[in-house]
């Protein structure tokens, strides 16, 4: 038996910190925030503890505390006070994404991303218009070119609403090119575009779906989201965006997904960011309310695998806890 190599020399107290690969900071990570045009107070998100819905004068307080924990950058979600079928709360001046951005921005020094998608705003709860045909008819879905034109006006007045990145998540083909376009046009050369590049149809959203009120009415995503079965179509899908101007390519979600994460980090030099989402949240703290796991540590954990994988920038609803907690 030859023990000359010892692997185990590297792992005492005094040296694992030297050869550590990989570290956690709060500079990682990006915390959610859901405003809330419907309510005037507070609202608990049940299947995700520890995270509310906040009216829009708690926009900046909410805001304030993710920064308290040392995370800087946010990205906002909205819940419009109405719906209709163009989604046309979506990109409103005077909308909740808009008017939560114009007081972060004014009064703190928080740097806001704003998510792009029409799902929060469409009273049928898709990420786009609908193709004409019968309301109720199950395979109707979304019209992707008549949809860019929406995408671009709502990057376009989340900017000039002073967001610092915009964030399409719609998966719509050409988005990140209509939106780049819509930017530029209008001043806006130097906001930066963070893709959903590799955004799967995915059961893991289910949480997300209850705090944000974007559920369809009918049918799922599985016409413009990506196929949980395919690794190898993300490249071509990052690809595509890259070639548009993304700035930050985007996998979504995260832990079942570490193998894309590695793929994109290893095929381009963008930075690279997860989106470690509501379910995977939500599955540790109801395991950890059952006793059967140690919530910190896996949550941890769970981020450290992310970043190992090859994430620089990690979207996460743990954020505040593991920034406050390295
Ligand atoms: C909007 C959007 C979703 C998420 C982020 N942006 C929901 C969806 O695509 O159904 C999910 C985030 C999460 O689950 O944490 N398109």
């Amino acid at each position: 038996m030859d023990l000359t190599r010892r692997p185990r020399r590297l792992r005492t107290d005094g040296v694992r910190p030297l050869v550590r690969e990989t570290e956690l900071s709060a500079n990682d990570f990006i915390a959610p925030v859901f405003v809330d045009a419907t309510t005037d107070q507070r609202q608990p998100i049940e299947s995700m503890p520890g995270h509310e819905r906040v009216p829009l004068d708690e926009a900046v307080a909410r805001v304030e505390e993710v920064r308290e924990t040392g995370v800087e950058a946010v990205i906002l979600f909205g819940v419009p006070e109405s719906k209709d079928e163009r989604g046309s709360r979506a990109w409103a001046e005077d909308s909740v994404v808009q008017e939560a951005t114009r007081q972060i921005t004014a009064e703190t020094d928080a740097y806001v991303i704003t998510d792009v998608c029409l799902c929060e705003y469409t009273d049928h709860g898709h990420c786009g218009v609908l193709e004409d045909s019968a309301a109720d008819d199950p395979t109707v879905t979304v019209e992707n070119d008549e949809t860019l034109a929406l995408l671009q006006r709502i990057a376009t007045s989340h900017a000039e609403a002073g967001a610092d990145m915009v964030a399409p998540s719609g998966m719509i083909d050409g988005m990140v090119g209509a939106i780049r376009e819509g930017l530029d046009e209008h001043g806006f050369e130097h906001v930066p575009i963070m893709s959903y590049a590799a955004k799967y149809e995915s059961a893991f959203y289910g949480p997300f779906r209850d705090a944000a009120d974007g559920a369809p009415a009918f049918g799922d995503r599985r016409h413009y989201q990506m196929d949980p079965a395919n690794g190898r179509e993300a490249i071509r899908e990052v690809e595509l965006d890259v070639e548009q101007g993304a700035d930050v390519l985007m996998v979504k979600p995260a832990l079942p997904y570490l193998d894309v994460i590695s793929t994109v980090r290893r095929e381009f030099d963008h930075p690279v960011a997860a989106y470690n989402v509501s379910g995977e949240y939500a599955m540790l703290h109801a395991a950890a309310e059952k006793g059967w796991l140690d919530l910190d540590a896996v949550a941890e954990e769970s981020l450290l695998s992310i970043k190992r994988a090859g994430a620089d920038l990690i979207l996460t609803y743990f954020a505040e806890d593991i920034a406050a907690q390295l």
